[in-house]
C-alpha cells in the first residue's frame, strides 16, 4: 500500500485496483464461507493443501501478493522480485485463493500444454466483469465452449482477415500523424496513441457505417465502459462508475445490434466477418454472442496495442542511435526489410515493457508444472512479465534492450510472440496488433514522418493503467 505514490496523475484509478480484490472477496462471499463452513469443498481443498509437497512459498499475509500482483506500479517487478526470491514456480494466495505463479519460457509451456486438456482450467474473473463484458464474451467462457466461440471470433483476425483491414489501419494512421503534426506545444502521447488506436479499432469494426459523430459518441460510451471495469461493482447505485458503465453499454450494444442487422456479406468489416463467418458444422455467432465479444475486442486491441507504441516511443527517445538506424531503414529498404525490421522492435519492446503482464486460470483438474502440483481449485497465475523480463535462457543478457535480438535467437521468426501467451487462449489479436503497431512506426519513422523530443521534468517511469504508460503521459513536442 506504501507503494501509492500521491502525486501520480493516475492515483485514484490505482487506487481502485486495489480496492478491486476486497470487493471481489466481498462478493464472491458465499464461496468463500461455505469452504470455511465445511463440506466436500473444504474437506478436498484441505487434503490437497496437504499433500503438496513443500516448494518455495512467498510468505503470506493472505492479501499481501494479491496487492502486489494486481498493483499498476508493481504488477511486473512483483514477478521479477518472486522469480529472484523462489525460483521459477512458486506458491502464495491471490484474491483469497492458493495460488501458483508460473515464470519461465519453458515452464509456461508446460502449462500451457496442460491447459489444453479440455476441462482443464476455467476462466477467472470478478461477477462484474462478467456483466460488463458479457458471458458470452471469449474472455469468460471456459472449456470446449470456449473453443467453439473462439474459431469464429478468431477467423475474424487471421493474417487474411488482417491483410483486408489495411487500407483502414493506414487511414486511421495518417489521421493519427496530422493530428500529432497540427499539435502547437507539446501534447501527451499516450492519450493521442490512445484515441488513435480505438479511432483505428472501431473503424474497422465498423466500417463506413459509422459516421465520426456516432465513432466520438462510441468512444466516450466505450471510455466510461472500461473505467467500470475498475471500478467497485456497485452497479446497485445509478451514479457509481460502475452503473454508469453498465448504461454505457446499453448504449453501445443497441447502436451495434443495429449494424448486425444492415451490415452487408463481405463489406470488409471486421463485423461482417463476426455475423456472416459459418464453423465446419455450419454454426454462426450469435446476435449476443457478436456483441459481448465487440465489447472484448475493443478492450483487448486498444489499450494493449496504445501501450506498446508508447513504449516504443520511449525507447526510441532513450536509443537515438537505434531510431536513426530504424528511420534508415524505413526510408530506404524493400517493405520486407522493413517489417522484419521492425518486428524485432516490436517484439523487444513487448518484452520489457508486456502490456499484458500476467493472466489468471482456476484449476480445474489436478495439474502439475515444473513438478510442482497445482492442484484443482487453485489459480494458475501465468507471469508473462516475470517470464519476459528475465528467462536468462530465453532471453540472454536480459536487461539489455537488444532490438534485433529475434535475429539470432534461434526461434527463426522476426516477431517473438511470447508476449501474447500461448496455448488455447494465445491472444488472437496478435496479428492485427502488430499491423497496427509496424504501421505507426513505419510511418512515424519514415520520410513523412516527424521527429520529436521528450518534455523535461516528467515522471517517465510506466505503471499499469491497466495497459503500460508512463506516469506522466509521455509529454513530447515535435521538433519542427
Ligand atoms: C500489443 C498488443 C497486445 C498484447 C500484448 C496482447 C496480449 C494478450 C495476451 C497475453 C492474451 C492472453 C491472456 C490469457 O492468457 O488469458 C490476450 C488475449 C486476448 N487478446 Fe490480446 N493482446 C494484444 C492485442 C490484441 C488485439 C489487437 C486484439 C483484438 C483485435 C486482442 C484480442 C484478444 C482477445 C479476444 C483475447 C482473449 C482470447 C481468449 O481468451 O481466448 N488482443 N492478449
Ligand atoms: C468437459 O465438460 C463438459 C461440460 O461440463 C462435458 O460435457 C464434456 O464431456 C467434458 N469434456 C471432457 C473431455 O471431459
Ligand atoms: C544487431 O544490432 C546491432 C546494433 O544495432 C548490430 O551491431 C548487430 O550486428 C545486429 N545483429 C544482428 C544479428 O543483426
Amino acid at each position: 500500500m506504501a507503494q501509492l505514490e500521491p502525486r501520480s496523475r493516475r492515483g485514484p484509478r490505482l487506487f481502485q485496483v486495489l480496492l478491486l480484490p476486497l470487493l471481489f472477496h466481498f462478493f464472491q462471499g458465499r464461496d468463500f464461507c461455505a469452504a470455511k463452513a465445511g463440506g466436500p469443498a473444504r474437506q478436498s481443498q484441505y487434503r490437497t493443501w496437504r499433500s503438496t509437497p513443500p516448494v518455495q512459498r512467498a510468505a503470506l499475509p493472505i492479501l499481501g501478493d494479491t496487492l502486489q500482483l494486481l498493483n499498476g506500479k508493481t504488477m511486473s517487478s512483483y514477478q521479477v522480485d518472486g522469480r529472484r526470491k523462489f525460483g521459477n514456480v512458486w506458491k502464495t494466495s491471490v484474491l483469497f485463493k492458493k495460488a501458483v505463479i508460473i515464470t519461465g519460457a519453458a515452464e509456461l509451456a508446460e502449462a500451457m500444454k496442460q491447459e489444453s486438456r479440455p476441462n482443464a482450467t476455467k476462466a477467472f474473473f470478478p461477477p462484474h466483469h462478467q456483466r460488463l463484458f458479457g458471458t458470452q464474451s471469449l474472455l469468460m467462457q471456459s472449456g470446449p465452449p470456449h473453443r467453439k466461440l473462439r474459431r469464429l471470433v478468431q477467423a475474424a483476425m487471421i493474417p487474411k482477415a488482417v491483410s483486408s483491414y489495411v487500407e483502414t489501419i493506414n487511414e486511421g494512421v495518417s489521421e493519427f500523424l496530422e493530428k500529432c503534426k497540427s499539435q502547437d506545444g507539446p501534447f501527451s502521447m499516450v492519450e493521442m496513441l490512445r484515441t488513435a488506436t480505438v479511432t483505428t479499432m472501431l473503424k474497422i469494426l465498423f466500417g463506413r457505417q459509422a459516421s465520426a459523430s456516432e465513432i466520438k459518441n462510441l468512444i466516450e460510451d466505450v471510455s466510461t465502459w472500461s473505467d467500470g471495469l475498475l471500478s467497485a461493482p456497485l452497479t446497485f447505485l445509478p451514479w457509481s462508475n460502475a452503473a454508469r458503465a453498465m448504461r454505457a453499454r446499453a448504449r453501445v450494444a443497441k447502436i451495434i445490434q443495429g449494424w448486425i442487422q444492415s451490415c452487408a456479406e463481405g463489406d470488409g468489416t471486421l463485423l461482417s466477418r463476426l455475423v456472416f463467418t459459418e464453423d465446419e458444422d455450419g454454426a454462426r455467432l450469435t446476435k449476443e454472442e457478436i456483441v459481448d465479444n465487440v465489447f472484448t475486442l475493443v478492450f483487448a486491441a486498444t489499450d494493449t496495442t496504445a501501450s506498446s507504441l508508447s513504449s516504443s516511443f520511449l525507447a526510441l527517445s532513450r536509443h537515438p542511435d537505434l531510431q536513426q538506424q530504424l528511420r534508415e531503414v524505413c526510408s530506404e529498404e524493400d517493405m520486407e526489410t522493413v517489417d522484419r525490421n521492425l518486428d524485432a522492435f516490436l517484439s523487444e519492446v513487448l518484452r520489457t515493457s508486456p502490456p499484458a503482464p500476467f493472466a489468471m486460470r482456476l484449476v480445474e483438474e489436478d495439474l502439475e508444472v515444473s513438478k510442482v502440483p497445482v492442484p484443482a481449485g487453485w489459480l494458475m497465475v501465468y507471469g508473462f512479465a516475470g517470464t519476459l523480463l528475465c528467462d536468462a535462457e530465453r532471453y540472454p543478457q536480459p536487461k539489455e534492450f537488444l532490438w534485433n535480438r529475434t535475429f539470432s535467437d534461434g526461434q527463426g521468426q522476426s516477431l517473438d510472440e511470447a508476449a501474447f501467451g500461448g496455448g488455447p487462449r494465445m491472444c488472437p489479436g496478435r496479428f492485427l496488433a502488430a499491423q497496427v503497431a509496424k504501421t505507426v512506426l513505419r510511418e512515424v519513422l519514415g520520410p513523412g514522418g516527424f521527429r520529436w523530443e521528450l518534455e523535461p521534468g516528467q515522471d517517465l517511469s510506466q505503471r499499469y493503467t491497466p495497459g503500460l504508460f508512463p506516469v506522466d503521459g509521455l509529454q513530447v513536442v515535435l521538433k519542427k
